[in-house]
């Protein structure tokens, strides 16, 4: 039995925030941010609140299985910004989709959200634990960012981006998977006493490309799998220099390799069930293929998970 992904779905904000826009916010430069980081502009939440942005992409994952919200029996939602200290946004989620069965909680591991959720579920549909399981990366990090600190303003966007796993009858499975955390290291990146993102950059930089080189080869040799037969990586999108150092070092081509941080900058938990939803409704991930993932965020945790959608 595999874990198979029956439908995906995301939310993103109408309200665009352009680098133009920015330049009369900060001391900063559309030339700066996109030379620097890879983005052009991101969503910013007016209206929307955590659960509201959660919903919709949940509802349109649901509808893309075919499912109905009765037909889950747990959610796990990974966030950073979760709508109330407790409860959880899982359990928020769970009574707006009237999710009667099971239960709902929330993983807190910042940017590796969504594929620490994806191992945990794929545990609980392997062990016969759960049958369908709805997993949400979602994030409101506008609320969280100082809007005077250039050096991390600029970075961030919100987002939602929702996938429904079951157990799969074919060949979709997650092949192997391989989470990583190194506390020690918490202060590269965390919120400080006010509640905003603070982040040695450079430091983290340098961490990111190597600990997702390792956590991608660790799991591509779990699975005997080499780069050539990969049909997309989905990276998380935190800088798109990070993600071509990524790709050069693991010697996959920029074209199997998703970007869509131009768009969006860095929607943390949300950013690769975001990219994992365009990349199927694109085309480019197609039945049958593999799709290698892979995290950095705050913690600091890191990991890796190789799937045959
Ligand atoms: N506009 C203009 N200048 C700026 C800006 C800005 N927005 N921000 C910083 N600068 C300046 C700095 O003050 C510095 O000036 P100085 O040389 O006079 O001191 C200069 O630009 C260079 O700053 P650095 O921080 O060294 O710039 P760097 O090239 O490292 O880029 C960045 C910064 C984009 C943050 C990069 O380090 C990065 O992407 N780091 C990794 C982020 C990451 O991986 N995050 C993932 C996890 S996120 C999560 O978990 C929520």
């Amino acid at each position: 039995m595999g874990t198979k992904i029956l439908g995906t779905g995301i939310y993103l904000p109408e309200n665009v925030l352009t680098n133009f826009d920015l330049e009369k916010l900060v001391d900063t430069s559309d030339e700066w941010i996109t030379t620097r980081t890879g983005i052009k502009e991101r969503r910013i939440a007016k209206e929307e609140s955590v659960v509201e942005m959660a919903r919709s992409a949940s509802l349109q994952a649901l509808r893309n299985s075919g499912l109905q919200p009765e037909d889950i029996d747990v959610v796990v939602l990974a966030t950073l910004t979760p709508e109330k200290k407790f409860p959880s946004t899982g359990c928020l989620l769970q009574a707006e989709l009237g999710v009667k069965k099971g239960y709902a909680f929330d993983l807190s591991a910042a940017c590796s959200g969504f594929l620490y959720a994806l191992e945990v579920s794929d545990g609980l549909l392997k062990s016969g634990k759960a049958e369908r399981i709805l997993v949400v990366g979602v994030e409101k990090l506008s609320e969280i960012v100082d809007w005077s600190d250039r050096s991390t303003c600029v970075l961030f966007g919100d987002g939602a981006g929702a996938v429904v796993l079951g157990r799969s009858e074919d060949e979709s499975d997650l092949l192997a998977s391989k989470m990583y955390s190194e506390g020690g290291l918490w202060d590269i990146l965390y919120a400080d006493k006010c509640g905003y993102i603070k982040m040695k950059g450079r430091e983290l930089f340098k961490v990111a490309v190597r600990n997702m080189e390792e956590a991608c080869r660790e799991v591509l040799n779990t699975a005997g799998v080499s780069p050539e037969e990969v049909a997309l990586v989905i990276p998380h999108q935190a800088n798109v220099r990070i993600i071509n150092a990524l790709a050069e070092k693991l010697g996959i081509p920029r074209e199997r390799v998703y970007v869509n941080i131009d768009r969006y900058g860095n929607t943390s938990a949300a950013s690769i069930p975001i990219a994992l939803h365009e990349a199927i409704e694109q085309g480019r991930l197609k039945r049958g293929d593999l799709v290698l993932m892979t995290a950095m965020g705050g913690g600091l945790t890191w990991g890796s998970a190789l799937l045959r959608y």
